[in-house]
């Protein structure tokens, strides 16, 4: 049987043309999405109900035929299906209630509680496996520990994640009770996922970069390394996507220090470099600057087929280097899809 490119790609095979998704793919920039956003009421409704949530997922696939298509759903539902309380402020972002101290801690559900919420989110998993085309692939994904940590300790997001640094400062034990309590609540939502129909597991570390020395190695690689090798003991043939955004340099290595098959790349490093240095270790994925999609015209089109050239040698999946902005123009989004199957 032939496999899906995605699939193939996170395998290690070296394709001729990059299959392709888009980070965020499902979003405000697209006016069918605003639609059924309004239709849902506001977004948290719309990642709980599954009907909706699973036709937002689609109307990228429907508009663009991405390789791949993720799951709707935030990384803050772990949060609030582990017990915190969880809004968005229209313009602002999430708001959740906080933990700081041992008995807020305390206060938190057990792990085996998660599904109560999160049953929806499962739902949409399957409705999904039923409707995507055959040759689209399923991501599903979590927050890495010390992302969703991040937003838990300061009931929102933060430039500098401050509040998590100061905490991991003053009260390690509370702090690394957190990180261990997301961590094993992550492996039992994302087991559910794939049990649901997920095909890959993407886990998105998205404030990884602000961790330096021992931090990152404590704190970002080994609490994905635990996820994945939970995960892989389980489930051996689901691939594996991270993303600890903001890595620079300690992007080396970590295919091997996560146990991840491909590592994702934010636009930080250079193509080039990320070729010599990363890919080396397996499939990479990522690195277009999101604001191509804003701005568009040859400058996309000429840093889309950089970006296609420098990975060519090996294991490639084409993306943004982190999710597209509401303000991005759809006819952005087709021409690098056509730049990077036309070139
Ligand atoms: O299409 C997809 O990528 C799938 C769905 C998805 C969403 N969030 C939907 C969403 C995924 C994979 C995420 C991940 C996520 N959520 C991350 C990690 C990736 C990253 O962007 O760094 C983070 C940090 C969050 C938390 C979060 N959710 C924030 C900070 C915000 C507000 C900022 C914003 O863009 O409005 C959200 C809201 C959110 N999550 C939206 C979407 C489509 C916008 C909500 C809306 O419709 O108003």
């Amino acid at each position: 049987m032939t496999q899906k490119t995605i699939l193939r790609a996170l395998a290690g095979e070296t394709l001729d043309t990059p299959p392709i998704w888009m980070m965020r793919q499902a979003g405000r920039y697209l006016p069918e999405y605003r639609a059924t956003r309004a239709q849902a009421g506001d977004f948290l409704s719309l990642c709980y109900n599954s009907e909706l949530a699973a036709e937002v997922t689609l109307q990228p696939i429907r508009r663009y035929g991405f390789d791949a298509s993720i799951l709707f759903a935030d990384i803050l539902l772990l949060p609030q299906a582990l017990g915190a309380d969880l809004w968005f402020v229209t313009g602002e972002g999430p708001r959740l209630s906080t933990i700081t101290t041992p008995d807020e801690l305390k206060a938190l559900k057990p792990v085996e509680a998660i599904h109560d919420t999160l049953n929806p989110i499962y739902e949409t998993v399957k409705i999904l496996s039923r409707e995507l085309p055959s040759e689209t692939t399923l991501i599903g994904f979590a927050g890495a520990p010390w992302t969703v940590a991040t937003y838990m300790i300061a009931g929102k997001g933060t430039p500098d994640q401050g509040p998590a640094h100061a905490l991991k400062d003053a009260d390690k034990p509370t702090f690394e009770a957190l990180l261990d309590l997301i961590t094993d609540g992550t492996i039992e939502y994302l087991s559910k996922q794939i049990d649901a129909g997920a095909e890959v597991i993407k886990l998105f570390d998205s404030w990884a970069g602000s961790l330096k020395g021992d931090d990152f190695l404590n704190y970002a690689v080994k609490p994905a390394a635990k996820i994945t090798a939970a995960l892989k003991a389980r489930y051996p043939d689901t691939p594996i996507i991270a993303f600890p955004r903001g890595a620079g340099e300690k992007y080396v290595g970590l295919h091997a220090d996560i146990g991840a098959d491909c590592i994702a790349l934010d636009d930080g490093v250079t193509a080039p470099w990320a070729a010599a240095h990363v890919q080396t270790g397996g499939c990479v994925q990522g690195n277009l600057k999101s604001s191509h999609m804003v701005t568009g015209g040859d400058a996309l089109v000429t840093e889309t087929r950089a970006i296609v050239d420098a990975f060519k040698g090996g294991p490639h999946i084409f993306n943004l280097g982190h999710g597209i902005t509401p303000d991005a123009d759809p006819d952005n989004v087709q021409l690098m899809i056509d730049t990077v199957r036309g070139a």
